[in-house]
């Protein structure tokens, strides 16, 4: 079962959506495998978009993103990379579709609320950024049975 990292950005924890956004990721049958709270500092942000370093947003995204708590999440479940990127909806909130987590709240490409990994390598180097070994835990849900 694949793995990806969600991250609820500081703009959707001062909006109260952090519930919302859990929920919709939660009912598509991803399972929560492990999940934090925490105050980004620069020297994580700039690790975990290291990928921009050198772009005109770069510095702004940093700024954004240490600017208030997040909530890290790992998601499990099948395709879960792809599936997570298609409920959070395109990068630009203007252009993702309405039922996306973008399309319904958002209206900022640079407050955009929510963060998922761009592939399963990704996601591997970014779940090591975040989370310890011992704090992922795979448990078994009997539900699954019903969801795949
Ligand atoms: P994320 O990494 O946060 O999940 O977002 P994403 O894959 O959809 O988009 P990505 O291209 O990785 O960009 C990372 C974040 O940088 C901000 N951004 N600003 N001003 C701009 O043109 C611009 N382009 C990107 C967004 O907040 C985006 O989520
Ligand atoms: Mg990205």
């Amino acid at each position: 079962m694949e793995k990806s990292l969600v991250l609820i950005k500081p703009d959707a924890m001062q909006r109260g959506l952090a519930g919302e956004i859990v929920t919709r990721l939660e009912r598509k049958g991803l399972k929560i495998i492990a999940m934090k709270m925490l105050q980004m500092d620069k020297s994580l942000a700039q690790r975990h978009y290291a990928i921009h370093k050198g772009k005109a947003f770069f510095d702004r995204l940093v700024d954004f993103i240490t600017s208030s708590p997040t909530i890290a999440i790992v998601f499990q479940g099948k395709d879960a990379v792809g599936v997570i990127r298609r409920t959070m909806g395109e990068t630009d909130p203007v252009k993702a579709q309405a039922g996306t987590i973008r399309g319904d709240f958002g209206l900022d490409i640079e407050h955009n609320l929510v963060h998922g990994s761009d592939s399963a390598e990704n996601a591997s180097k970014e779940i090591e950024l975040f989370f310890s070994t011992e704090e992922i835990i795979d448990y078994h849900k009997d539900i699954n049975k019903w969801i795949g």
